[in-house]
């Protein structure tokens, strides 16, 4: 029998500190600091640009530091005439999710600094990865429904890029700032399954698009990212608000795990809650479509008073997202252009200090037993 003692054991790692970081912290009391910014404070004032630089230098960019790295983003927008053949090539049916996690891994070989995992090399490949994310989305998305990608428009931003690419109109400015709020709540969240899941690859010394590769293939589950999807058909599915407590007294009842709500780490809400309802609100007056909301608010409190569970970030992107009239199968991609910052953020900071993350698991297997095995293998008796 084994000498080793028995390790600690947390289900699902949670609680569990599995690394340090410099990049973000939450606070389970309903905090977020990016590099010891608030990120109310954030959402208010800054740029998704400024927050992305942020995370992956430490800093915030001087006038000529943002203005070169919004450069350097618009430049490296375009897809190698390759990987859009590729996109091309994949069935129509394919979720975006699917197409983003093909693309990034087909753009490894076209960088030129694909194997080196040196601080330089890994924010010119985060750059590109920053620019060229927003363009699988959107130029994938064109091509499932038979479209022909748009070209690019080098003076919008990461924000009003994702619009323009849609549908080729240049988005209001009310919009341009919407959406670099919104991205901005998405771009980082410390060791969400993404991240960790890009640190791991990360840290077996693999490149930044292995890591991103692992991100997005994480990021399209249900219970992570994939939920701000799953939301927007839970609320079609309820429709208005005298439905919502009902709806969600049945879902209940029926032990359903209701999409939008819960987190592992914030137990007294999520930070990002209160400003996206606030867009949300915003955007329904804009709009005229003012239900949203008042159905989401009706779950909140019927969530809170029957299992005292906080609503997340996703509950409400959904509609903004609706409402912003993105189709719902690109709410997770749309959380990915911007999570991918905070991602290469941290496969950075993981190359950087690196150290292999490999745990050790709780063997509840048979015990030790003789085999008799019936297929012959050629070794000697
Ligand atoms: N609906 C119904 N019950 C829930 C929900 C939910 N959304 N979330 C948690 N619970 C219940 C669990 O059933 C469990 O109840 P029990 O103790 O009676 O068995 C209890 O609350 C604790 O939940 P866990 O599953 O242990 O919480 P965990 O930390 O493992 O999971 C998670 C967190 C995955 C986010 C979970 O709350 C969930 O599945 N939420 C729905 C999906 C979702 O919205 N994901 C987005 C997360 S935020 C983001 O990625 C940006």
């Amino acid at each position: 029998m084994s000498t080793e003692p028995k390790p600690a054991f947390s289900p699902g790692l949670a609680g569990v500190i599995a690394g340090e970081t410099e990049i973000c912290w939450v606070d389970p009391d309903a905090g977020l600091m990016y590099r010891g910014y608030d990120i109310h404070e954030m959402a208010d004032k800054a740029s998704f640009e400024e927050v992305a630089y942020l995370l992956l230098n430490g800093q915030l960019p001087t006038m000529g530091e943002l203005q070169r790295f919004r450069m350097e983003i618009a430049a490296a927008r375009p897809l190698p005439k390759e990987v859009l053949n590729m996109l091309r090539l994949l069935p129509k049916k394919t979720h975006p999710m699917d197409m983003l996690r093909t693309g990034v891994s087909m753009l490894a070989p076209f960088d030129p600094d694909l194997n080196d995992n040196s601080h330089d090399a890994n924010i010119r490949k985060a750059t590109r990865l920053i620019a060229q994310v927003s363009t699988l989305i959107m130029d994938g998305y064109r091509i499932s429904l038979g479209l022909d990608p748009l070209s690019e428009h080098p003076d919008l931003t990461v924000a009003g890029n994702l619009f323009y690419k849609l549908n080729g109109e240049v988005p209001q400015d009310w919009k341009v700032r919407m959406m670099d709020t919104i991205l901005i709540l998405y771009a980082d969240h410390e060791f969400n399954a993404s991240t960790f899941a890009a640190r791991v690859t990360a840290s077996t010394l693999a490149d930044m698009y292995a890591a991103v590769t692992s991100a997005c293939g994480t990021l399209k589950g249900p219970l992570h990212g994939g939920a701000n999807e799953e939301s927007m058909k839970m609320l079609d599915d309820i429709g208005t608000s005298d439905r919502a407590e009902k709806w969600m007294m049945d879902a209940l009842a029926k032990k359903a795990k209701i999409m939008g709500f819960g987190h592992r780490v914030y137990k007294k809400g999520d930070s990002r809650v209160p400003i996206m309802r606030e867009i949300a609100r915003d955007l329904g007056k804009r709009v005229g479509k003012e239900d949203w909301v008042p159905i989401c608010e009706t779950l909140e409190a019927t969530m809170e008073r029957e299992k005292h569970l906080c609503a997340n970030v996703d509950l409400y992107a959904a509609p903004v997202f609706t409402m912003l009239e993105f189709p719902p199968a690109l709410n997770t991609p749309i959380f990915a252009a911007s999570r991918v910052a905070g991602w290469c953020a941290h496969v950075v900071e993981q190359h950087d200090h690196n150290r292999l993350i490999r745990p050790r698991s709780l063997y509840t297997g048979p015990e030790m037993r003789p085999y008799k095995g019936v297929s012959p293998n050629g070794a000697k008796k």
